[in-house]
């Protein structure tokens, strides 16, 4: 007899059929305040949304909003003005890190100039807290300009950092902490709050999101090095010289420590030895024990829905597990 063929189940697909209708509401919104007489800021903001994203961050928002008691017109609007800092960011970063592709496009750096990307960028912003404005509560506007101030000073810190072997993991946590994990806590809070949850309940949803979000980023720095067809370049960060987690665990662990300064720090010579670093981190074992440290945030984060009665729970836990299993 044939067998029926097993379908993997795809928690992400998943969550996006679930909040289909909202999403949808979401993207609308989302249209209308990129939607300007400026043709420039229309061409660069049409391209990076067309080209895709998993909309995380908006459906960590709507399944909060669903958890703590329902989705509202608010919901719709702060998981909008959140995918609008979240585009702004990506613009800025993409400078920063002279990144050549995103969401498997080209970038808009590299496309239209480092001028334009930051130019839209911050009109991004700014059109994220009109919107914003729009939900008549001071308190996501609260939230959500500290959570911006925050990876500013995240993708700030990193700066100064790039290239400091001499970083604690303390460090690195801390910055991925405020450039990444801020934005997903953000997301989860402001959601939860926007069904009118009291602080309590939005509280648990923001550490949540900020456990999934470090989980999250420490993974995209491991696959960095270890994954192609991401839509974005493999090596990026070794050729920026950026310190991430696998190479500061690599290095602590090596005897060689001279070797490393070659390839970071403040003297480093531009060798093309991406794929000898990255035998020598596999040999370190840096990636596995990374993924450890990803797998403890994963799991606190799993802790944090505990409390909490609905299937979404279960889809994200499984999607954190298909970020972990490198199966996203
Ligand atoms: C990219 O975010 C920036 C990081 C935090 C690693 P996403 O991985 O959510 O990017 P898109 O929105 O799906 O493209
Ligand atoms: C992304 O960090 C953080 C923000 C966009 C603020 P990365 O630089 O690691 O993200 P990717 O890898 O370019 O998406
Ligand atoms: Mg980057
Ligand atoms: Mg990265």
């Amino acid at each position: 007899m044939l067998k029926k063929p097993q379908v993997e189940f795809d928690p992400l697909s998943h969550l996006h059929n679930t909040y289909e209708n909202d999403l949808k509401i979401v993207n609308q919104l989302i249209f209308e305040y990129i939607n300007t007489t400026e043709p420039l800021i229309e061409k660069i903001s049409q391209a990076l949304l067309s080209a895709g994203g998993k909309r995380l961050r908006p459906l960590l928002c709507l399944a909060s909003a669903d958890l703590s008691g329902g989705i509202t017109k608010n919901s719709h609007k702060i998981a909008a003005a959140i995918e609008l800092i979240h585009l702004a960011t990506l613009l800025h970063d993409d400078v920063i890190d002279e990144s050549n592709l995103r969401r498997g496009k080209k970038t808009a750096n590299t496309l239209w100039g480092n001028k334009t990307s930051i130019l839209v960028g911050d009109f991004l912003f700014a059109r994220a807290f009109e919107l914003i404005v729009k939900t008549d509560n001071i308190r996501f506007l609260e939230i959500l300009a500290k959570a911006s101030t925050t990876i500013s000073r995240g993708e700030i810190a990193q700066l100064r950092c790039s290239c400091s072997l001499e970083l604690s993991t303390e460090e690195y946590l801390k910055i991925i902490e405020y450039k990444t994990a801020t934005l997903f806590a953000a997301a989860c809070q402001t959601g939860s709050l926007s069904s009118e949850a009291d602080e309590n309940r939005a509280d648990f949803l923001y550490k949540f999101g900020k456990n999934f979000g470090l989980a999250y980023q420490i993974l995209d720095d491991i696959f960095d090095y270890t994954h192609k067809n991401r839509g974005k370049e493999t090596g990026e960060d070794f050729r920026e010289g950026k310190v991430t987690l696998p190479v500061l665990l690599g290095y602590n662990a090596d005897p060689n420590k001279h070797i490393w300064h070659k390839y970071f720090g403040e003297n480093k010579e531009n060798y093309n030895s991406f794929n000898a670093i990255k035998n020598r981190l596999n040999n370190l074992d840096s990636f596995n024990q990374s993924i450890k440290i990803a797998q403890e945030y994963a799991k606190e984060a799993n802790k944090m829905l505990e409390s909490f009665d609905s299937h979404v729970k279960k889809d994200f836990s499984l999607l954190l597990k298909s970020f972990l299993d490198n199966n996203s």
